[in-house]
């Protein structure tokens, strides 16, 4: 995957920085767009990455953004996404993101509680709209996921409580808004496709429920969550949308007007990205040899969050022999540390080390702690 040429180049770039493979990008997207019918949508999860090259070419793919805030839509925006291929989310949207939101025409909210919901029926008002919203349930699924990364069961923040759908028909009352959807996310890095199928069959009660009470639902959100490989991911470099998408396209029941919106992230561009680092020191210490790298948890959280691993290769080593390491950042936490007792080939000072599958939750997710410097990105068409 990295040829001498690439790493010659990597070679006489200052570390860290991220690279982007957009072949990966490219192929995923279009793996995705195959899968794809004319009842469906996909709205790209703008949180699981934001830089702008990487937004641009998704775009080209024809594909609509999930917005959490108000600036990732601004930012969108300013790339050329069209406000109706926009939605948002989220569980605490300020006054100002809603108005923002609703000036702005996208597509339509996805509102997290009857609270939020007349909060944006009252700011429509005031700005003579009719907002369209769409109903995110927490539906109680257990998801064999990370803990911090569950977000359909009945202790977490988001979305209302299934029990309290025979509320949505009298809220849809309100002035100023329509109810035209609903909306779940149950969680991400969600390897077994089971707790999709239950999604599935409760979204088809929900959907009963409320066409019985008179309020026709236009579509269904079911979120994103796909995983993809960060233990093997030169073997899966793609990801597995044809039995993802056509999971929902076979269980739920849809009538004609009706379509199925897929907030997909991780999926996506998990698997395009590469942090590269340089080991800064190769130490031991009661009797543990530890790399020093000179990326840490400011650059990829992951590991510190939500105890996740992702492969670490050395490409510059002269050795061939393996050890066991603790690869650590220079952050000053000891939970900034990327793996512990990795088999790695033997490594030294200066060595270009990558870690893999890193285009999603990695760059977004970086942040300035110890007034580190952001880092650069590079992508393989321009390198
Ligand atoms: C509401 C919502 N939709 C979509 C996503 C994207 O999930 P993933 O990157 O797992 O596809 C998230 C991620 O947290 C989310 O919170």
């Amino acid at each position: 995957m990295f040829t001498p040429e690439i790493i010659d180049r990597f070679n006489k770039i200052s570390t860290p920085f991220y690279y982007y493979d957009l072949n990966i990008l490219e192929n995923n997207l279009k793996l995705l767009s195959d899968c794809l019918t004319k009842s469906n949508k996909v709205h790209f999860s703008v949180k699981s990455n934001s830089n702008s090259n990487i937004l641009t070419l998704i775009k080209s793919y024809g594909l609509g953004i999930d917005a959490v805030s108000s600036n990732e839509i601004k930012h969108c925006k300013a790339l050329g996404f069209n406000s109706k291929d926009i939605v948002f989310a989220g569980v605490g949207k300020s006054d100002k993101e809603i108005e923002y939101g609703i000036i702005n025409n996208i597509a339509y909210f996805n509102v997290e509680s009857f609270q939020e919901l007349e909060v944006v029926a009252r700011i429509s008002k005031r700005l003579s709209k009719k907002t369209k919203v769409s109903i995110r349930i927490n539906p109680n699924i257990k998801s064999d996921t990370h803990k911090k990364i569950q977000t359909g069961s009945s202790d977490d923040k988001f979305g209302i409580d299934i029990n309290d759908i025979s509320l949505i028909p009298k809220f849809n009352k309100l002035e100023n808004i329509k109810i035209t959807g609903i909306h779940f996310h149950i969680g991400s890095q969600l390897i077994n496709l089971n707790p999709f199928h239950e999604l599935c069959e409760i979204s088809n009660s929900v959907l009963k429920y409320l066409n019985d009470n008179g309020l026709k639902i236009n579509n269904i959100n079911v979120g994103g969550g796909l995983g993809i490989d960060y233990e093997n991911p030169e073997n899966n470099l793609l990801s597995n949308f044809k039995n993802f998408i056509s999971l929902f396209n076979n269980k739920i029941n849809l009538e004609r007007s009706q379509s199925i919106h897929f907030e997909l992230g991780r999926s996506i561009v998990g698997q395009c990205g590469f942090l590269i680092s340089k080991i800064l020191y190769s130490k031991k210490s009661y009797g543990r040899n530890f790399l020093i790298l000179d990326s840490g948890m400011n650059n990829l959280i992951r590991p510190a969050l939500y105890d996740s691993r992702h492969k670490i290769s050395n490409i510059t080593s002269k050795h061939t022999n393996y050890s066991k390491y603790d690869v650590v950042g220079p952050i000053c936490e000891s939970s900034d540390t990327f793996a512990t007792d990795y088999r790695l080939i033997k490594s030294d000072r200066g060595d270009l080390i990558v870690i893999h599958s890193c285009g999603a939750y990695g760059e977004s997710m970086s942040s300035n702690y110890n007034l580190r410097d952001n880092i650069n990105s590079y992508f393989s068409d321009t390198i």
